[in-house]
């Protein structure tokens, strides 16, 4: 028999907005105290490597709900999680700023608290299917070999970048701002933190689900070991590798981070040789995306009726919403439009259902 998902699908966008704010205040005390259990609690993943941990949820558990609780939370992790210190801890903020200096979690702590709903997706998510036979001339993308489940949904609470750059006052001639990690990675002789980078025109957005928070939360709880505790970045709309973990050092710049994960790493390449990967600039929003996670890829199935379920990505653009879904179960010969089911928010994705008709000839 043939596989009988459906090859094709297409998605359309629109345009609308929700805001999530809240203003849940936490105290480095009570965050100390829920690390001991925050440090390694349960993940339900498929774990690709365990040291460092890089793990995906079985995608028919991922699109159970809107919000990803953080047990099936995707990890993308470069090196072994950093051990911290909350009380040892502090951020620093340099470069092109007229007041540069450090926070402790405390100082973080008193700033205006955000809350916001935003999706994490790993520019890597879907990998490994450049490896079957649908993609044989496209060329392989070496890796973690990723299926789709390295997205997830979360909310996030902490203070706006935009708040800590106001502190520090960013000088005229500043154009990006760089993050750097606690982590050390080794690469080649070297050990590094891993780097993300940001325009300053995303750095300063400081109203709607848009703005960069410097996360000391997910999901009503301190962020976990694998998470990025004590602190990381999220920025929301763009792809999770400049929502920076760990994060230890700010830099305001007037050109993007030179770190390996930005000026290397994540990047679109047509051929992979130097001129081509030194002329390709940064990605930063994340693009369009949908997958089927019901029934599972490669699943043998009767002809029929058959129901789908699955995620779509809009772009990381501001007010950028799936508007409609429409999935092919031929070949692109005939359309079925899908339901849009859950929440539907800016910055996140949208989960969908489908009834589509299959007969064994296709
Ligand atoms: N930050 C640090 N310090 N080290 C990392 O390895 N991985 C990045 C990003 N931030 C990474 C990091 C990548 S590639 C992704 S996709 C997201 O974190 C994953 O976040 P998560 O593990 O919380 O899902």
């Amino acid at each position: 028999m043939n596989n009988l998902l459906p090859s094709r699908r297409e998605v359309l966008l629109s345009s609308g907005g929700v805001l999530v704010a809240g203003s849940l205040k936490g105290t480095v005390d009570a965050l100390s105290q829920e690390v001991t259990a925050a440090k390694n609690p349960h993940k339900d993943l498929m774990f690709r490597t365990t040291d460092p941990r890089n793990g995906e949820p079985e995608l028919t558990k991922l699109v159970n709900s809107w919000q990803t609780p953080t047990e099936l939370f995707y990890v993308r992790s470069h090196a072994p999680n950093p051990e911290i210190e909350v009380d040892q801890f502090r951020l620093s903020v340099e470069g092109l700023v007229r007041r540069p200096g450090t926070f402790s979690m405390a100082d973080l702590m008193k700033m205006p608290s955000h809350l916001t709903t935003a999706t994490l997706t790993c520019a890597g998510n879907r990998r490994s299917e450049y490896n079957s036979k649908e993609y044989q001339n496209v060329p392989k993308v070496s890796g973690v070999q990723w299926e789709a489940g390295t997205i997830g949904n979360a909310t996030w609470e902490g203070c706006q970048l935009a708040a800590i750059l106001k502190r520090v006052e960013v000088l005229e001639n500043a154009k990006h701002v760089w993050f750097e990690g606690l982590d050390q990675i080794q690469k080649n002789s070297s050990i590094i933190g891993f780097g993300g980078s940001i325009p300053l025109e995303k750095a300063l957005v400081d109203n709607g689900p848009g703005a960069p928070l410097l996360a000391h939360q997910m999901n009503g709880q301190p962020l976990t070991a694998d998470h990025g505790f004590p602190l990381r970045m999220v920025v929301p709309g763009y792809i999770g590798a400049r929502s920076v973990k760990w994060l230890g050092k700010i830099v305001v710049s007037d050109r993007p981070s030179p770190n390996h994960y930005v000026a290397n790493a994540y990047k679109i390449v047509t051929k992979t040789d130097p001129l081509d990967w030194a002329e390709s600039g940064p990605i930063y929003r994340f693009p369009i995306n949908a997958a089927i996670c019901t029934p599972k890829s490669g699943s043998r199935l009767s002809a029929g009726a058959i129901e789908l379920t699955g995620y779509a990505l809009p772009t990381g653009r501001s007010h950028s919403q799936i508007k409609d879904l429409m999935i092919s179960a031929d070949g692109g010969r005939g359309w079925t439009r899908g339901k849009l089911i859950g929440k539907k928010q800016d910055f996140c994705w949208q989960l969908w259902t489908a009834n589509v008709q299959v007969n064994s000839k296709t």
